[in-house]
């Protein structure tokens, strides 16, 4: 036993996304979404990273999203696994495109509806709280092709009737929301984060701060009217979280440090306080960026979100002479490798230390409860003769992490719940690839989309339980 003590209303529970496990990509009357247009394979991440100007399906690509692991047909058997560990909060997220195929429609398809709330029912069954993020990573195509996706101002329009759509129709299911998953994304992987491609010679950033502004307006609105549909409602934005260290302490690597949490931050200091912060200015004029508004919209930023939460893998780091040359892009975000930190063998870094570093600055800055709604490691597991896998490496990864996050909450952090990240394994968003698993569960399927697609409990399945039942107590 340790000396970790949790709150009793902590939520421990994992999380998943509709386009990284769902599959059925056209069932039910779904539309194409952003995620569906993204290969396995060497033309993936100039697709993701919006560095082709247009997209469409080519038969000879394999697309991961197609069938995932098919969580649409399996999620009793899924949801019950999840019970079986306990879970206290499920966090996933509602495919747009099931609700709007298209996303500019008027009216809601009954049969994208009729899922989600056949999946929320089966959580509440056992007494599992949905946790829903509006917009994991997946924009209806046809805004893509049609509108430009987010650098057009009538995305507003269209999220927001699709947000009031969710907190209606899910009155009494669901009460915690997260709008956009990984806002800050944006920057890095345009087409993954807000379907965004671009025209030769176009001024990237100006393209990409005015989609920002209208994700930020778009997400106040759906924060104001989710309080207004149910005042029950709690919702929260998210950041793909994770200190920028400075390389050394050299007051330029400093600086540029700072800098580098600003460009993440700049997001959650809208989404938390109201407004733009005042270095957004400095940054717009350096970039060029004339960004496009109506009075209304600074209105509309006042609402702001109840909660800060956030996925934390890696911390960051950062230099004055950082370049192409020396920095990697663990989960897109580019950075220079931290010599004291050992890595994952997709080259992120492990560093709880940097959790509970960045809890501190989080809360610090917003003083509004964080929720931590990803962790993990990726790792390729391997089952053994007689198919149990023991990843003995994420439980010592999870258990670390914990503890930081313990600590966090002890030097004054108010945590709301924790759930690690790909819960049941799922297809991973940077690479495509299914052997980058983060579960407590394991799915047969492997890169190519072989595979019976049979769950098998991992070693940590057991060991999460454990977690859970002992509320944090016992991480042995
Ligand atoms: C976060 C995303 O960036 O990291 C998830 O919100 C993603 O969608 C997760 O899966 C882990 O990244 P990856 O590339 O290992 O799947």
């Amino acid at each position: 036993m340790s000396d970790t003590e949790f709150p009793n209303d902590f939520l421990w529970g994992g999380a998943i996304a509709a386009n990284q496990s769902e599959g059925a990509h056209l069932a039910g009357g779904k539309g194409l979404t952003t995620v569906d247009m993204i290969p396995y394979g060497a033309n993936r991440m100039p697709i993701k990273l919006g560095q082709v100007p247009h997209v469409e399906l080519d038969p000879d690509e394999f697309y991961p999203s197609h069938n995932a692991i098919d969580f649409y047909h399996r999620y009793k058997e899924d949801i019950a696994l999840l019970a079986e560990m306990g879970f206290k909060v499920f966090r996933l997220s509602i495919a747009w495109s099931r609700i709007f195929p298209k996303g500019d429609e008027l009216e809601p398809n009954q049969q994208g509806l009729d899922f989600y709330r056949s999946v929320f029912e089966e959580c509440k069954k056992y007494g599992i709280e949905p946790l829903v993020t509006l917009c994991h990573f997946d924009v209806p195509m046809h805004l893509v092709n049609e509108y430009g996706s987010w650098r057009n101002r009538k995305m507003i329009t269209f999220f927001s009737r699709y947000a009031r759509t969710c907190f209606e129709h899910y009155k009494g299911l669901v009460k915690n929301w997260l709008t956009f998953n990984e806002i800050n994304i944006l920057l890095a992987s345009p087409f993954s984060g807000a379907g965004l491609l671009f025209q030769e010679g176009e001024n990237h950033d100006q393209v990409k701060y005015q989609a920002a502004h209208h994700e930020l307006v778009a997400s106040a609105l759906a924060t104001q009217i989710a309080h207004e549909v149910d005042e029950n409602n709690q919702v929260g934005c998210m950041l793909a979280g994770g200190n920028f260290y400075p390389y050394s302490c050299k007051p330029e690597d400093v600086f540029t440090a700072m800098e580098k949490d600003r460009e993440n931050l700049f997001f959650i200091d809208v989404q938390a306080r109201g407004y733009y912060p005042s270095y957004a200015q400095k940054v717009f004029a350096d970039k060029g960026v004339e960004l496009v508004t109506e009075p209304q919209d600074f209105e509309i930023l006042k609402h702001t979100v109840d909660f800060i939460s956030f996925s934390y893998y890696a911390s960051r780091c950062a230099s004055a002479g950082m370049n192409e040359g020396n920095t990697s892009a663990a989960n897109v975000v580019k950075s220079i490798k931290n010599p004291h930190l050992p890595a994952s063998d997709w080259g992120w870094v492990i560093d709880p230390l940097g959790l509970r570093i960045t809890m501190n600055t989080l809360y610090d800055r917003y003083q509004k409860p964080l929720f931590l709604v990803e962790n993990g490691l990726g790792a390729k597991d391997t089952p053994d003769e007689n198919g149990h896998i023991n990843d003995q490496y994420r439980i010592d990864y999870l258990r670390e992490h914990i503890i930081a996050m313990h600590q966090a909450m002890e030097d004054g952090v108010p945590l709301m719940g924790y759930t690690p990240w790909g819960c049941i394994d799922l297809v991973a968003a940077s690479t495509g690839e299914m052997s980058k698993r983060y579960g407590f569960v394991y799915v047969d399927r492997d890169d190519k989309g072989k595979g019976s697609l049979a769950r098998t409990p991992k070693q940590s399945f057991y060991w999460y339980k454990k977690v859970i039942a002992s509320n944090g107590k016992d991480l042995s």
